[in-house]
């Protein structure tokens, strides 16, 4: 019995030293602030079971920003049982991370246990696509659209080999989206590239790729994002104009009304900036139709960012689905425990 006690006491001490020892590492991250090149070597494993939501970042930037980082959290809330797949360009595999020089925003996105951060490496990725041809003709300091164009070609064929549910990094997630297969409407007629899902090896995203192709032009911004997958939807399917929250169906591809992912149109995006209208109640009625919130991020080029206290739109769905975002990264942000020496 003596000897039991011991024992026990003896694996109690070793335990509770291990975690003292922990804690004088890295002070104010017990457990949180994990090294994220644990989680790189099982990506592959993780994304080969087709359910993974897809992130992207095409420029080299490795410091996520409140928006990418609220957007990455929310969709890791909503789908807490799915993996969320970040790819990063900036990301080489071969640079060993030290977790005490990343920023904020990463140390908190990849403390998330179904957040994987992984490089984007376009070589790779596009093998056995279409796209491959492409990929080599091109010049990319000669694109004047390179970041949103090798970010259109990078989700087609993440999409085609995977399967799985692409989002941008403007988007709020705020409810699960009931469906597997679709594209969303930005407009009656008009497809958005910013948010859709499919199976692997599913033929729509394969005419997309060829199409992207052969159609090719760079200089016209949306020809080979949004309206690639216009033209290609409407090489299948007849559209009709939406009446009111109804979605569309066509080949089996469900084409989701505008107000699934854009209760507020693209000239209204400066809303999202302001404090919500009380007409127009967000905890109730507006979003109720809404699966996901588009922020609209390339139309504000004044860097419109959200303010602790202001009570815009924006701050209110921080708080309400991305609260470590909203807490570490606007709230704390001078005072990041993770930063403190
Ligand atoms: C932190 O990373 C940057 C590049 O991301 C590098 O230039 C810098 O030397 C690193 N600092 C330390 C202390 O490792
Ligand atoms: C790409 O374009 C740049 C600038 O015009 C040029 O210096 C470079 O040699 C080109 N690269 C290739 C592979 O053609
Ligand atoms: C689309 O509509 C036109 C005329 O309304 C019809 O002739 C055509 O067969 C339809 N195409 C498809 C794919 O349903
Ligand atoms: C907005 O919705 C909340 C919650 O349902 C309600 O308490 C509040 O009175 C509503 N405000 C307006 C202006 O309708
Ligand atoms: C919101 O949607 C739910 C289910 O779709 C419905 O039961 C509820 O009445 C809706 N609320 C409003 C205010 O439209």
């Amino acid at each position: 019995m003596l000897r039991k006690i011991q024992i026990l006491l003896g694996v109690f001490f070793v335990f509770a030293f291990g975690i003292l020892y922990e804690f004088s590492r890295h002070p104010g991250c017990l457990f949180s602030c994990m090294p994220i090149a644990k989680k790189l070597p099982t990506f592959k494993g993780v994304i080969s079971q087709g359910n993974s939501i897809i992130f992207l970042e095409t420029t080299d930037r490795l410091e996520p920003s409140p928006l990418v980082s609220c957007s990455v959290e929310s969709a890791a809330r909503i789908y807490h049982d799915r993996p969320i797949v970040f790819f990063m360009k900036g990301l080489k595999s071969n640079i060993r991370w030290d977790p005490k020089n990343t920023s904020t925003a990463f140390s908190l996105l990849s403390a998330l246990k179904n957040v994987f951060i992984v490089p984007l490496q376009m070589e790779t990725l596009l093998q056995k696509t279409p796209l491959l041809s492409w990929y080599h003709k091109v010049n990319e300091t000669q694109e004047k659209n390179w970041v949103h164009v090798s970010s259109d070609a990078s989700r087609l064929a993440i999409i085609w080999k995977y399967g799985g549910l692409y989002m941008d990094t403007d988007i709020i997630s705020i409810r699960p989206i009931p469906v597997k297969t679709f594209i969303a409407a930005q407009a009656s007629q008009v497809a958005s590239n910013g948010i859709f899902s499919f199976p692997h090896h599913h033929s729509f995203i394969w005419h997309c790729m060829k199409n992207f192709v052969e159609n090719y032009n760079a200089d016209i911004w949306g020809h080979q994002g949004p309206y690639l997958m216009t033209r290609v939807l409407k090489t299948l399917c007849n559209l009709s104009n939406f009446k009111a929250v109804e979605d569309q169906c066509c080949r089996k591809i469900f084409f989701l009304n505008p107000q699934r992912f854009y209760p507020i149109p693209y000239p209204l995006w400066e809303k999202y900036y302001e404090v919500w209208d009380i007409h127009l109640n967000f905890s109730d009625s507006y979003f109720n139709d809404s699966y996901a919130l588009h922020l609209w991020n390339y139309m504000n080029q004044q860097q419109k960012a959200v303010v602790a206290g202001s009570n815009t739109l924006a701050e209110n769905l921080y708080k309400t689905y991305c609260p470590i975002t909203y807490k570490k990264l606007i709230l704390d942000r001078h005072r990041s425990v993770c930063k403190r020496e």
